[in-house]
Protein backbone atom coordinates (compact mmCIF):
# COMPACT_ATOMS: atom_id res chain seq x y z
CA UNK A 1 0.00 0.00 0.00
CA UNK A 2 1.39 3.55 -1.33
CA UNK A 3 1.75 5.83 2.25
CA UNK A 4 1.44 9.89 1.64
CA UNK A 5 2.53 12.14 4.01
CA UNK A 6 0.20 14.75 5.43
CA UNK A 7 1.59 17.73 7.40
CA UNK A 8 -1.13 19.47 9.08
CA UNK A 9 -2.69 16.34 9.44
CA UNK A 10 -4.76 17.22 12.46
CA UNK A 11 -7.58 19.80 11.57
CA UNK A 12 -8.77 21.94 8.61
CA UNK A 13 -7.67 20.91 4.97
CA UNK A 14 -5.37 18.57 6.01
CA UNK A 15 -7.30 16.52 7.88
CA UNK A 16 -9.93 16.46 5.02
CA UNK A 17 -7.40 15.70 1.92
CA UNK A 18 -6.14 12.73 4.89
CA UNK A 19 -9.84 11.54 4.77
CA UNK A 20 -10.02 11.02 1.42
CA UNK A 21 -6.86 9.62 0.25
CA UNK A 22 -7.56 7.11 2.70
CA UNK A 23 -11.01 6.28 1.28
CA UNK A 24 -8.73 6.42 -2.55
CA UNK A 25 -6.40 3.46 -0.73
CA UNK A 26 -3.74 5.51 0.78
CA UNK A 27 -1.84 4.30 3.54
CA UNK A 28 -1.56 7.83 5.73
CA UNK A 29 1.11 9.13 7.41
CA UNK A 30 -0.63 11.72 9.31
CA UNK A 31 1.89 14.69 10.96
CA UNK A 32 1.70 17.66 13.05
CA UNK A 33 2.36 18.82 16.18
CA UNK A 34 -0.49 17.83 18.56
CA UNK A 35 -0.71 13.95 18.85
CA UNK A 36 -4.75 13.92 20.44
CA UNK A 37 -5.63 15.87 17.05
CA UNK A 38 -4.01 13.26 14.72
CA UNK A 39 -5.24 10.38 16.58
CA UNK A 40 -8.82 11.42 15.93
CA UNK A 41 -8.57 11.65 12.63
CA UNK A 42 -6.15 8.17 12.54
CA UNK A 43 -9.55 6.87 14.07
CA UNK A 44 -12.17 8.70 11.90
CA UNK A 45 -10.01 6.88 8.69
CA UNK A 46 -10.07 3.29 10.63
CA UNK A 47 -14.10 3.68 10.83
CA UNK A 48 -13.63 4.58 7.38
CA UNK A 49 -11.85 1.02 6.63
CA UNK A 50 -8.64 3.35 6.03
CA UNK A 51 -4.83 3.03 7.14
CA UNK A 52 -3.47 5.73 9.09
CA UNK A 53 -0.18 6.04 11.24
CA UNK A 54 0.49 9.19 13.28
CA UNK A 55 3.94 11.13 13.83
CA UNK A 56 4.46 13.98 15.73
CA UNK A 57 6.46 16.35 14.02
CA UNK A 58 7.29 20.26 13.55
CA UNK A 59 8.08 20.82 10.13
CA UNK A 60 9.85 24.07 11.77
CA UNK A 61 12.59 21.63 13.01
CA UNK A 62 14.90 21.28 10.52
CA UNK A 63 16.71 17.83 12.19
CA UNK A 64 13.74 16.24 13.27
CA UNK A 65 12.23 16.87 9.78
CA UNK A 66 14.99 15.24 8.60
CA UNK A 67 15.08 12.40 10.76
CA UNK A 68 11.40 11.93 10.60
CA UNK A 69 11.19 11.43 7.06
CA UNK A 70 14.19 8.93 6.88
CA UNK A 71 12.79 6.53 9.22
CA UNK A 72 9.47 6.78 7.78
CA UNK A 73 10.74 5.83 4.11
CA UNK A 74 12.44 3.08 5.78
CA UNK A 75 8.79 1.73 7.70
CA UNK A 76 6.60 2.60 4.88
CA UNK A 77 6.08 2.62 0.74
CA UNK A 78 6.06 6.23 0.64
CA UNK A 79 4.45 7.52 -2.45
CA UNK A 80 3.90 11.67 -1.91
CA UNK A 81 3.73 14.55 0.62
CA UNK A 82 1.28 16.97 1.20
CA UNK A 83 3.04 19.93 2.28
CA UNK A 84 0.06 21.65 4.09
CA UNK A 85 0.80 22.66 7.21
CA UNK A 86 0.72 26.51 7.90
CA UNK A 87 0.07 29.33 9.84
CA UNK A 88 -1.05 33.04 9.60
CA UNK A 89 -0.68 36.42 11.12
CA UNK A 90 -2.46 39.16 9.68
CA UNK A 91 -2.34 43.17 9.90
CA UNK A 92 -0.17 45.66 9.41
CA UNK A 93 3.67 45.14 8.85
CA UNK A 94 4.25 47.38 11.23
CA UNK A 95 2.18 45.86 14.14
CA UNK A 96 3.61 42.03 13.44
CA UNK A 97 5.97 40.80 16.13
CA UNK A 98 9.76 39.39 15.32
CA UNK A 99 7.92 35.88 16.84
CA UNK A 100 5.24 36.01 14.47
CA UNK A 101 6.85 37.20 11.12
CA UNK A 102 9.21 34.19 12.12
CA UNK A 103 6.78 31.05 12.67
CA UNK A 104 5.24 32.02 9.28
CA UNK A 105 8.72 31.75 7.46
CA UNK A 106 9.88 28.73 9.33
CA UNK A 107 6.69 27.10 9.06
CA UNK A 108 4.84 27.42 5.44
CA UNK A 109 8.37 28.24 3.39
CA UNK A 110 11.37 26.29 5.49
CA UNK A 111 9.10 23.55 6.85
CA UNK A 112 7.94 22.86 3.42
CA UNK A 113 11.51 22.93 1.98
CA UNK A 114 13.08 20.81 4.61
CA UNK A 115 10.54 18.08 5.05
CA UNK A 116 10.67 18.16 0.47
CA UNK A 117 14.63 18.00 0.75
CA UNK A 118 14.57 15.08 3.12
CA UNK A 119 11.87 13.18 0.63
CA UNK A 120 13.43 13.76 -2.26
CA UNK A 121 16.38 11.21 -2.25
CA UNK A 122 13.86 8.39 -1.80
CA UNK A 123 11.79 8.51 -4.20
CA UNK A 124 11.75 6.94 -7.96
CA UNK A 125 8.48 7.94 -8.40
CA UNK A 126 6.01 9.81 -6.31
CA UNK A 127 4.30 13.13 -5.83
CA UNK A 128 5.18 16.26 -3.69
CA UNK A 129 1.26 18.73 -3.42
CA UNK A 130 2.22 22.05 -2.26
CA UNK A 131 -0.29 23.73 -0.23
CA UNK A 132 0.02 27.49 -0.82
CA UNK A 133 -3.08 30.10 -1.20
CA UNK A 134 -4.15 33.04 -3.75
CA UNK A 135 -2.07 34.78 -1.57
CA UNK A 136 1.06 33.02 -3.01
CA UNK A 137 -0.82 34.64 -6.74
CA UNK A 138 -0.85 38.14 -5.60
CA UNK A 139 -0.35 40.40 -2.64
CA UNK A 140 -3.26 41.60 -0.31
CA UNK A 141 -3.74 44.05 2.17
CA UNK A 142 -2.69 42.63 5.77
CA UNK A 143 -1.20 40.18 4.71
CA UNK A 144 2.26 41.17 3.45
CA UNK A 145 4.53 38.53 5.35
CA UNK A 146 1.91 35.86 5.12
CA UNK A 147 2.07 36.39 1.18
CA UNK A 148 5.57 36.61 0.98
CA UNK A 149 5.65 33.15 2.65
CA UNK A 150 3.38 31.84 0.11
CA UNK A 151 5.27 33.48 -2.55
CA UNK A 152 8.04 31.45 -1.42
CA UNK A 153 6.82 28.19 -1.63
CA UNK A 154 5.16 28.89 -5.08
CA UNK A 155 9.04 29.63 -6.08
CA UNK A 156 10.08 26.69 -4.54
CA UNK A 157 7.52 24.62 -6.40
CA UNK A 158 7.63 26.08 -9.93
CA UNK A 159 11.33 25.75 -10.04
CA UNK A 160 10.94 21.89 -8.87
CA UNK A 161 8.20 21.39 -11.35
CA UNK A 162 11.54 22.21 -13.98
CA UNK A 163 14.48 20.85 -12.21
CA UNK A 164 12.41 17.38 -12.06
CA UNK A 165 10.61 17.58 -15.26
CA UNK A 166 10.78 13.76 -17.23
CA UNK A 167 11.47 12.31 -13.84
CA UNK A 168 8.87 9.90 -12.29
CA UNK A 169 7.91 12.95 -9.51
CA UNK A 170 5.24 15.49 -9.81
CA UNK A 171 4.34 18.37 -7.91
CA UNK A 172 1.86 20.42 -7.87
CA UNK A 173 0.85 23.90 -6.39
CA UNK A 174 -2.55 24.64 -4.54
CA UNK A 175 -3.79 27.86 -4.27
CA UNK A 176 -7.13 28.61 -2.93
CA UNK A 177 -8.75 30.80 -1.26
CA UNK A 178 -10.37 31.34 2.11
CA UNK A 179 -11.60 28.17 3.97
CA UNK A 180 -13.35 27.62 7.29
CA UNK A 181 -11.18 25.83 9.28
CA UNK A 182 -9.33 27.00 12.86
CA UNK A 183 -6.98 28.53 10.71
CA UNK A 184 -9.31 32.02 11.57
CA UNK A 185 -9.47 31.12 14.93
CA UNK A 186 -6.82 33.52 16.79
CA UNK A 187 -7.45 36.65 14.34
CA UNK A 188 -9.94 39.19 13.17
CA UNK A 189 -8.84 39.39 9.72
CA UNK A 190 -11.85 37.48 8.52
CA UNK A 191 -14.86 38.74 10.34
CA UNK A 192 -16.60 35.83 9.34
CA UNK A 193 -14.91 32.55 8.63
CA UNK A 194 -18.36 30.67 8.34
CA UNK A 195 -19.24 32.35 5.13
CA UNK A 196 -15.62 31.24 3.63
CA UNK A 197 -16.04 27.41 1.70
CA UNK A 198 -15.87 24.21 3.86
CA UNK A 199 -12.45 22.48 3.81
CA UNK A 200 -13.77 19.26 2.81
CA UNK A 201 -15.17 21.01 -0.43
CA UNK A 202 -11.64 22.27 -1.26
CA UNK A 203 -10.26 18.90 0.02
CA UNK A 204 -12.32 17.40 -2.83
CA UNK A 205 -11.47 19.62 -5.79
CA UNK A 206 -8.13 19.12 -5.27
CA UNK A 207 -7.78 15.65 -4.82
CA UNK A 208 -9.93 15.42 -8.19
CA UNK A 209 -7.42 17.75 -10.40
CA UNK A 210 -4.61 16.39 -8.53
CA UNK A 211 -2.98 15.19 -11.82
CA UNK A 212 -2.74 19.05 -12.22
CA UNK A 213 0.75 21.11 -12.35
CA UNK A 214 -1.37 24.47 -10.60
CA UNK A 215 -4.85 24.31 -9.29
CA UNK A 216 -6.39 27.50 -8.14
CA UNK A 217 -9.33 27.29 -6.80
CA UNK A 218 -10.99 31.32 -6.24
CA UNK A 219 -12.50 32.50 -3.21
CA UNK A 220 -16.85 32.74 -4.11
CA UNK A 221 -18.03 35.98 -4.72
CA UNK A 222 -19.79 37.28 -0.85
N1 LIG B 1 -8.05 28.61 5.98
C1 LIG B 1 -7.86 29.38 4.91
O1 LIG B 1 -8.64 30.29 4.63
C2 LIG B 1 -6.68 29.13 4.00
C3 LIG B 1 -6.68 29.71 2.73
C4 LIG B 1 -5.62 29.48 1.87
C5 LIG B 1 -4.58 28.66 2.25
N2 LIG B 1 -4.60 28.10 3.49
C6 LIG B 1 -3.48 27.23 3.84
O2 LIG B 1 -3.99 25.91 4.02
C7 LIG B 1 -3.14 25.16 4.88
C8 LIG B 1 -3.98 24.46 5.94
O3 LIG B 1 -4.59 25.41 6.76
P1 LIG B 1 -6.03 25.21 7.41
O4 LIG B 1 -6.89 26.31 6.90
O5 LIG B 1 -6.50 23.81 7.26
O6 LIG B 1 -5.73 25.59 8.94
P2 LIG B 1 -5.54 24.69 10.25
O7 LIG B 1 -6.74 23.89 10.52
O8 LIG B 1 -5.06 25.66 11.29
O9 LIG B 1 -4.37 23.69 9.82
C9 LIG B 1 -3.02 24.00 9.86
C10 LIG B 1 -2.32 22.79 10.49
O10 LIG B 1 -0.92 23.05 10.49
C11 LIG B 1 -0.38 22.49 11.67
N3 LIG B 1 0.85 23.18 12.00
C12 LIG B 1 1.04 24.50 12.27
N4 LIG B 1 2.32 24.74 12.54
C13 LIG B 1 2.98 23.53 12.43
C14 LIG B 1 4.34 23.13 12.59
N5 LIG B 1 5.30 23.99 12.93
N6 LIG B 1 4.62 21.82 12.38
C15 LIG B 1 3.67 20.95 12.06
N7 LIG B 1 2.38 21.26 11.90
C16 LIG B 1 2.05 22.55 12.10
C17 LIG B 1 -1.46 22.66 12.75
O11 LIG B 1 -1.46 21.58 13.66
P3 LIG B 1 -0.73 21.57 15.07
O12 LIG B 1 -0.93 22.94 15.67
O13 LIG B 1 -1.36 20.48 15.82
O14 LIG B 1 0.70 21.28 14.76
C18 LIG B 1 -2.75 22.57 11.93
O15 LIG B 1 -3.33 21.29 12.03
C19 LIG B 1 -2.13 26.19 5.44
O16 LIG B 1 -0.91 26.06 4.75
C20 LIG B 1 -2.76 27.54 5.14
O17 LIG B 1 -1.79 28.54 4.98
C21 LIG B 1 -5.61 28.30 4.37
Amino acid sequence: MKSMIVTGAGSGLGKELSLLLAKKNFHLILTGRKNSKLMAVKKEIEALGGNADILELDVSNEDDATRNINTLCKQFDVYGLINNAGVGHFGPIVELNSMEIKEMIETNVLGTIYLTRALLPHLNKGHIINIISTAGLRGKINESVYAASKFAVRGFTESLQKEYQGSGIKFTAVYMGGMDTPFWENTDHIKDPSRLRPAGEIAETIVNKMDEDSIIIESKKP
